[in-house]
Order: C-alpha cells, then structure tokens, then sequence
C-alpha cells in the first residue's frame, strides 16, 4: 500500500519519478505528489487523485532538481484530499517526507509536539513524525541522522519514509521497517522503490534494505546503518526482471493480459519442478528443500489473506488427501492476534503474492517465535517474506500489475499441488501411478487454460444479461468450494455488485433465503465425485427462479439443461479441475467490470500490496 520513489543523482529527478509512480500506481492511487530539492529549495507538489491528475496539475511549473521523492497514496490516515497527500512538509519549511506504513503511536508523539507549538497541515501520522523528527533535531542540536535514529527508536508501527532535508542538499535519507524498499546502484545515482518496477531501464544492481535500517545516500557513495548507528553491509543483487514484463503489451488492461497470460506464466511455475514432456517431479535442490522440510511435519497451519488465503484452502484439501498431513488454513490476520498452539516441528506456510502483506509478515513473526518452521510460496523475488523463511517458493508468475491477482493466484495453486504431489512420493501416501497421472495432466494444464481462454467471447456475450445484477451467488463443493469463494471475490473487487462463495450444500442453511428470480446463481459443477449431488442442489435454486450460470464438464448434458447459461470446461482430474475452472470466473468478473465501464485494474479502494494491518 502506497507507493514510494526517489532519486539522487545528476539527471533531472521528474521525469524519473513520474514514470516511477505510473509504474507503483497499482500500490495506491487515492493522490500522489512530489518534492524536487534544487539550490537549497524543496519545491512540492501534490494533487488528489491519480497520477494523472498530478500531470496535469504541473503542466507549466519549473520541475529542476536532480534529488527528489515521490508519492502515490492509500489512504491511511485523513480522507484522499491534497492535504493529506504525501509529501509533507515539516512546520519549519525544511524538510519533507513520503511514508508507506502506519506510525501507531502518531497520536502520543503529536501531543508532545502539540505542547510545543507545532501546528500542522494534514490529518496523517507522517506529518507528525517528520516534525518528531524535526523537533528531536532542534531541541537536543541533533544531526539529521542523529535526530532520525532516535525518533525511529521511538516510533511503532510500520513504515518505509524516504526523507530530505534543506539543511543537507546533498543527501535522501530512506528508512524502512515492514515496509518494502529496494535501491537501485547507478553510476553516480541511486533509483529507491517500493519494488523494483520503477528501476527497470535505469539499472539492474539493487539492495533491499533490511528492518530498521537507515540509508544515507550521496551521488557518489552510499551508507548503511541500524537504529543504533552501526554500520551494515548490504548485500548487491543482480535484478532479473525486464521492462516489457511491466507493459500491456496491446491488450487493454493489465488484468487482461495477465489473465492471457496464464498458460505462460502456469507454464513456468512448473518449470525445473516437473519434467514438462513427461510430468515426473524433478527432484531438484528447490524441491528436496521442501519434502525434507515437510515430510516429518506433524502438522502445517497455512497463513495468507484474500485470494492467498483461498489458495490456502485449496492447499489443505490437496496436501490431506495426497501427503495426508494434517492441514489448517488460517486467516493471517486473525492468526496475528489470538493464541494458537504450535507444536514443535510444525510448519507454518504462508501464501502471498506481494510478499509483503503486512497481517501475513506478523503471523510469521509470531509463527517463528514460537518455534514453528515457516515456509512460503510468493511472487515477488526478494521481497520480505522469502527473506524471512526458513524455504521458499516462487511461483513464477511474473510481475502482475492489475489490482485483483490472476495470475499469480494460479502460481500459488501451482506450487500447492507441486507441494503435495513431491511430498506424497516422498511418503508413498498414494500409488506412484496416481503421481503419474497427476503429473502428466498437471503439464496438460497450460494448453487446456489456452482452451478455456478461447471462451472469452461467449463469456462477454452472457455477461451482458446480467450487468444489472446486485447480488450474485457462487456455489462449488470439493475442490470447486475455494474457487467458488475466489469468484465472489473477483466479482466484488472488479464490478462491485455483491457476491458471496458458499459450498454449494451450506445455501440450505440460510444463503438460500436470498433466491428469487432475480439472483443469479453461479454453479462450479463439473465431474468430479460431488457431481450428483450438485445436480441436487442446482434443482433447489432451480425450483425457487434462480438464475442458474453453470461451468459444466465438455459433454455433459444434465446441466446445461437445468442451466440458463452454460460454461464447458475441457475434461481433467478432478483435483486440477479448479486450475481451468477460475479463468472462467476470472473473465466473468472481468467483462462485468468492463461492461459496467469501471476501470478494472484499479477498481476503486483497492491496493495490491497491502503493507498496513
Ligand atoms: C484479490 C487480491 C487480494 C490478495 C490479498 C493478499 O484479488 O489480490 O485479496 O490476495 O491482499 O495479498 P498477498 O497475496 O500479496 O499477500
């Protein structure tokens, strides 16, 4: 959440950042703004609203400076207005400041700054640590650096600030805890990001900074220091990332080319993992890595949020029924805060895209406190969670920059069911014919989803007759439930009508109250061993005037006949069903938005890496 750029050296500092905050936009768009510091003079400007609106507002103004950060913002504290957009300035005019994270402890520190005679701008706690900071400085005679560290010293919470200061023009400070900071190394300059997108072009050399670490950055040299002074030694990464990953490539929107996107990327999460003409698992030092981790786990409690979390679900249901370990699947953010049990020797794995959920970082912190071995299946390389992992996983996916997760959720399923087949090898849980099976289908799936894509057209036909639907119902049983509840989730994030997943036989414990002739009613009802039943259930809503939307198996003629609109999945196991089963609700939620003439990469409220509780 948020977004954060800077730049030091000696080309003009806005351009640079301008292209940095389009790139981080996905992060935040509620405002955005800058601070360029030329001779001396911190020159700001910010504007509610997208990047584009900041655009236009600077058309014509004099942007010299070759330091500057910049800002694209989730709102946090204080509503989305201009004021409360970042940078900020401190009550002395002499310094300014962007901030990714939440400062918990604002309120105390802006009492004692209240006390003494700061007055301030805007609502935000960021404000009022840069005037923390300035107060420190001035009432003890402190450097700036002193000053910096001992109010970080003192501040809860999370954050990544990037600071500048009139009194030291040569200089951007960046701090960072919880929050994401890459610096990118050029030749006399430094690139600084919430990830690394915004260096891509300008170089490929990079560190990520650890918690509590200050950066002092000079064009010709750079410093790296904890909170209590001592000097730390990063560690340079070459960055493997390249620009035309980050473009639209001709589609229309980011979402679209993400969802086109998926036999590729599907393709390359399985890649070195399984034999890809084949289907043997590989068994490389990746996969090893991860059976020797899990094979003697007496039990694993996976922690994720969002559709991490629904991948999650799918996880347990796989890795019972092939490894036969024990699986819970928790919310991070309920987690985070209650009491569980770990036992020893239990491994808490952890799902995320961004790598950088900020609910799905503290369960992990919590999680190893207590002894747990934690694991993690991420997208973005180099980001926290991976970092603080005793294994990792990376899905492969690419960079995805439309706000709701498409293709990096099939990634996580992807590594999931990987997971599960390795371990259950490695266990003999089931017959290695079975394994074969399994494996052999799992490298059909990349041209069965190329299949499913092809039904794009006739999904955007059907979609048209239900554009003006409040509410929709998603129903699935198995391994059809979390897709069902991932459906709803798209639906409500790109279109905005309310939508609720439920497994297809929960409606009749009060859900089903909500059908009339006007609900539609999405079915995941595709051959697998619940298919009868849903059959049943597909009567109930059928005989109430539901509308009834089904994803059928190819061939099948039961359900297209109690259906309204039918959807045909080509046929696969049933325990990969839910792989070609998504992108058909992917599109669905898709067309809807776009249809509805809502922007679908943004929807509204939304960021993609959410880095505050
Ligand atoms: C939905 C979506 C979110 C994320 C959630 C967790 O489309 O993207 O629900 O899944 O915010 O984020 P990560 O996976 O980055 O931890």
């Amino acid at each position: 959440m948020c977004g954060i750029v800077g730049y030091i050296g000696f080309k003009e500092a806005f351009p640079i950042l301008l292209k940095g905050l389009k790139r981080l936009e996905y992060r935040g768009y509620d405002s955005s703004g800058v601070v360029l510091l030329e001779e001396e003079t911190l020159q700001l400007f910010k504007k509610k609203g997208k990047v584009k609106e900041l655009e236009q507002f600077v058309e014509g103004e004099q942007l010299a400076g070759n330091i500057g950060i910049g800002h694209t913002r989730w709102a946090t504290h204080g509503v989305p207005n201009d004021l409360n957009a970042h940078p900020h300035l401190s009550f002395d005019g002499n310094m300014a400041m962007i901030h990714n994270g939440i400062i918990e402890n604002y309120a105390n520190l802006k009492q004692i700054l209240v006390d003494n005679g700061f007055e301030f701008k805007s609502e935000t706690d960021t404000e009022v640590l840069l005037n923390y900071i300035q107060f420190l400085k001035n009432k003890d005679l402190l450097s700036l650096e002193m000053a910096l560290q001992q109010a970080l010293q003192q501040v809860k919470g999370t954050y990544c600030i990037l600071l500048l200061s009139v009194d030291e023009p040569n200089v951007l400070f960046a701090a960072r805890k919880g929050s994401p900071l890459v610096i990118g190394i050029g030749k006399n300059e430094f690139f600084l990001a919430s990830d690394a997108t915004p260096l891509l072009g300008y170089t490929n050399e990079v560190f990520y900074p650890n918690n509590e670490e200050i950066i002092i950055l000079r064009r010709h040299d750079y410093q790296v220091i904890n909170f209590n002074g001592e000097q730390v030694t990063p560690v340079i990464q070459e960055l493997l990332m390249e620009e035309k990953a980050i473009e639209k490539g001709g589609f229309d929107h980011y979402m679209l080319k993400e969802m086109y996107e998926q036999p590729e990327s599907f393709t390359n999460c399985l890649r070195g993992r399984i034999q890809l003409d084949t289907g043997t698992l590989i068994k490389t030092e990746d996969i090893r890595s991860w059976v020797s981790l899990f094979q003697k786990a007496p039990r694993i409690i996976i922690v994720s949020c969002g559709s991490s979390w629904h991948a999650g679900l799918l996880g347990e249901y796989w890795i019972e029924e092939l490894a036969r370990i024990p699986v819970e699947v928790e919310y991070a953010s309920e987690f985070r805060y209650r009491n569980p049990i770990i036992y020893p020797g239990d491994i808490v794995l952890a799902i995320s895209q961004s790598g950088e959920t900020a609910d799905t970082l503290v369960a992990l912190e919590k999680a190893k406190d207590q002894g747990a071995l934690i694991f993690s299946i991420v997208n973005v390389v180099g980001s926290s969670i991976p970092r603080m992992s005793d294994a990792y996983a990376y899905t492969h996916s690419g960079p995805e920059i439309g706000v709701a997760s498409t293709k990096t959720f099939l990634g996580q399923l992807g590594v999931l069911m990987l997971l599960a087949m390795s371990i259950a090898e490695e266990k003999n849980s089931i017959s290695s014919e079975r394994i074969m099976t399994l494996g052999k289908e799992m490298i059909r799936l990349p041209h069965l989803i190329e299949e499913v894509l092809k039904q794009h057209d006739h999904i955007k036909s059907v979609v048209k007759s239900y554009t003006s639907a409040t509410d929709v119902l998603f129903l699935g049983r198995g391994y059809n439930f979390p897709i069902a509840l991932e459906g709803a989730l798209k639906l409500k994030e790109i279109s905005y009508i309310h939508a609720e997943g439920y497994p297809a036989a929960e409606m009749k414990h009060g859900p089903i109250a909500l059908v009339d002739e006007h609900l539609p009613v999405v079915f995941l009802a595709t051959k697998d061993n619940c298919y009868e039943k849903i059959i049943s259930n597909i009567q109930e809503i059928k005989a109430r005037g539901g509308k009834i939307i089904a994803l059928a198996t190819e061939g099948d003629q039961i359900v297209p006949a109690l259906a309204k609109d039918t959807f045909f999945l080509p046929e696969t196991d049933e325990l990969l069903a839910p792989f070609l089963n998504v992108i058909v609700l992917q599109l669905f939620s898709y067309e809807m938005g776009i249809q509805k003439g809502l922007d679908v990469d943004q929807p509204r409220n939304l960021a993609k890496s959410v880095t505050v509780e």
